[in-house]
């Protein structure tokens, strides 16, 4: 197939990237860079010795959009582009919603006029809120409750009446855990701008020296050791389940919804210690207060995926932290060395 991928060539696109030209497909990466690298990309085809193509540009540029889906023929469209920050996102809503929400409908009109119907939408666990029950289900009521997540839930929205309307559309909304780790080669990975809001990111800059030490936000909270848990999952199985959706997609008409996450949690020092015994050494780290908004603990029932996809997430939290440690590792500045 013929895909694009909108935000390609950030982490969890450049890793989706290299499934999809392992698995022989054509790859046409969408991205205005403004957090991410095209070194990835290049990188994406030095790891499948395959090349891409890559187009700098905006997905609210609708006639752009049009002349990419019509130009290359385009089957199936993955969009991750968007903006992540849950902080940020309660400062700049605006941001958020226009990014996010009006790119998500600019993107959505050009695949109507062009006649692609199929695409895969990154959603996220944070849709869930605090009304749901760990394990999470897909069919448990969304309750997002920051600006970011709020996004999610409302293109998850748009999606479902789109789907409604026309019958020949093909939607999968994939809810996201937290994926980590990187391509096992160490060649591309997460490289976050500035401080790193999420915690595996964050250790790694501490391991390399980047950072003088890990706060870890509450220790008094009602899990095993106090610290909050949730459901990592390897950015390569991340990247098979986009895969496995897309592939789905071909088959089956409607809007579909997947949890995509390992079914297991672990605490914030199991992460940690994880991260150390792939570094060899202790990470300097203390106890700091809890962070406004975090859940004390959530993981997927990720069985729907697995059912339908057969799709399951392979990799353990080791094989998370020493993938992410080598990336880190090898490129102590990220893609800007
Ligand atoms: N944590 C720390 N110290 C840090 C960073 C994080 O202790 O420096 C803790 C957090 O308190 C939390 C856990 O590590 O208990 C995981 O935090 P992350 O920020 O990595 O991930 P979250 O589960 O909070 O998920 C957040 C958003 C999601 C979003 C995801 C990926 O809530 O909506 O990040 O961006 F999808």
């Amino acid at each position: 197939m013929d895909v694009l991928l909108t935000g390609g060539a950030g982490y969890i696109g450049s890793h989706t990237a290299v499934v999809l030209l392992e698995a022989g497909h054509r790859v046409v990466v969408l991205d205005d860079l403004s957090n991410a690298s095209q070194e990835s990309l290049r990188r994406v085809e030095e790891i499948t010795g395959r090349s891409l193509t890559f187009v700098r540009g905006d997905m609210l540029d609708q006639a752009l959009v049009e002349r990419v889906l019509r130009e290359h023929g385009i089957d199936a469209v993955i969009h991750f582009a968007g903006k992540k920050a849950v902080g940020e996102s309660t400062r700049v809503p605006l941001d958020y919603y226009s990014v996010n929400v009006a790119g998500t409908l600019s993107l959505l009109r050009a695949m109507q006029a062009t006649d692609v119907r199929t695409i895969v939408f990154s959603s996220s666990a944070t849709v869930y809120g605090e009304l749901a029950v760990a394990p999470y289900l897909e069919k448990m009521p969304r309750d997002a409750f920051n600006p970011y997540g709020r996004t999610k839930e409302h293109i998850e929205d748009i999606l479902t009446d789109v789907g409604a309307a026309d019958d020949r559309w093909r939607i999968a909304l994939l809810r996201y855990f937290n994926p980590v780790g990187a391509h096992p080669s160490g060649r591309i990975g997460e490289d976050p701008q500035g401080i790193p809001n999420n915690l595996v990111p964050f250790i790694a800059q501490v391991a390399v020296g980047r950072r003088e030490k890990l706060v870890v936000f509450g220790d008094d909270y009602d899990t095993p050791d106090g610290t909050c848990v949730r459901d990592y999952l390897h950015v390569m199985d991340l990247a098979d389940g986009h895969v496995r959706a897309m592939d789905y997609l071909a088959d089956h008409g409607g809007v579909h919804i997947w949890n995509l996450g390992t079914g297991r949690g672990h605490s914030v020092l199991e992460v940690l210690h994880s991260f150390e015994k792939a570094v060899g050494r202790p990470i300097p780290h203390e106890v700091g207060p809890r962070r406004p908004g975090d859940i004390a603990a959530f993981w997927a029932d990720a069985s729907q995926a697995l059912t339908d996809l057969g799709w399951v997430a392979t990799k353990s939290l080791d094989e998370m932290t020493a993938d992410h440690w080598r990336w880190q590792q090898q490129n102590p500045d990220g893609f800007a060395a």
